[in-house]
């Protein structure tokens, strides 16, 4: 269920039931030719509506505006510091709470919202009630085992093909020739080195990766990987938080 599809007595009378809500949370940045600017935000999402349905937990209006400041040589990015990010999700935390909502589960797409997220555990920035957890749709092993299966080390780091498969089953499918060819190659040290988005300035960033993609041979995306990438990440999210809002 959506929150900002609920009223007001809706969410009332859902927290008499529970405390839970997903918060999902992603990007809004190039994604490759043929990945949409909104891939992060729409897995995000996708995954925490699916995850919803077999779970019955509210799900907060989807974060897309977060900091990817490495792709802003890219037209449509669009990118806010992590401080402000930071402060964002403390205000949306401590708001929250205040209502009964005291279990905050925080479902997300980008790499780079993984640090502040990751803060909001530490005592002095969240309310005492308050539990966080925090994990990405690709945590889960089943969607992993998928990964691996489908794209080996094509996965890569950026316009991944397992996220532009889940916005293709999920939005839009774009073509382009140019994608058909393989990008460079990352080695196992490079992406050890920019994991979590440690990506340099902007201006460098593209004229490393021109095309946006960085190590990930999105053309390898199918409509039916998305399908199945996505259940397979609902249902592991689901059992992971109605464990989680249990104990
Ligand atoms: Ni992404």
């Amino acid at each position: 269920m959506r929150l900002d599809l609920c009223t007001w007595r809706e969410v009332e009378a859902y927290l008499k039931q529970s405390s839970g809500i997903v918060i999902p949370v992603g990007s809004n940045e190039q994604h490759g030719p043929i990945g949409l600017i909104g891939t992060d935000a729409l897995c995000a999402q996708s995954v925490a509506l699916e995850m919803a349905k077999l779970t019955r937990a509210l799900v907060a209006p989807t974060l897309c505006y977060t900091p990817a400041p490495f792709n802003m040589s890219f037209p449509g990015t669009i990118s806010i510091s992590e401080e402000t990010f930071q402060q964002m999700v403390e205000e949306i935390v401590t708001g929250l709470a205040s209502q009964g909502f005291t279990k905050l589960y925080f479902l997300n797409g980008h790499g780079a919202n993984l640090a502040p997220l990751k803060r909001l555990q530490e005592p002095v920035r969240r309310p005492d009630n308050c539990s966080i957890r925090i994990r990405s749709w690709w945590d889960f092993e089943p969607v992993n085992e998928l990964r691996r299966d489908f794209y080996g080390d094509w996965e890569g780091m950026h316009a991944t093909p397992s996220e532009v498969a889940i916005t293709q089953a999920t939005h839009r499918i774009v073509e382009d020739v140019s994608a058909t060819q393989a990008p460079r190659k990352l080695s196992a040290d490079y992406m050890k080195v920019h994991a979590g988005d440690k990506h340099g300035p902007a201006d460098q960033h593209r004229r490393d990766f021109p095309d946006g993609r960085v190590g990930s041979h999105s053309a390898l995306a199918r409509p039916e990987h998305g399908e199945a990438l996505l259940s397979a990440a609902a249902s592991a999210a689901a059992h992971d938080y109605a464990d989680w809002i249990d104990d």
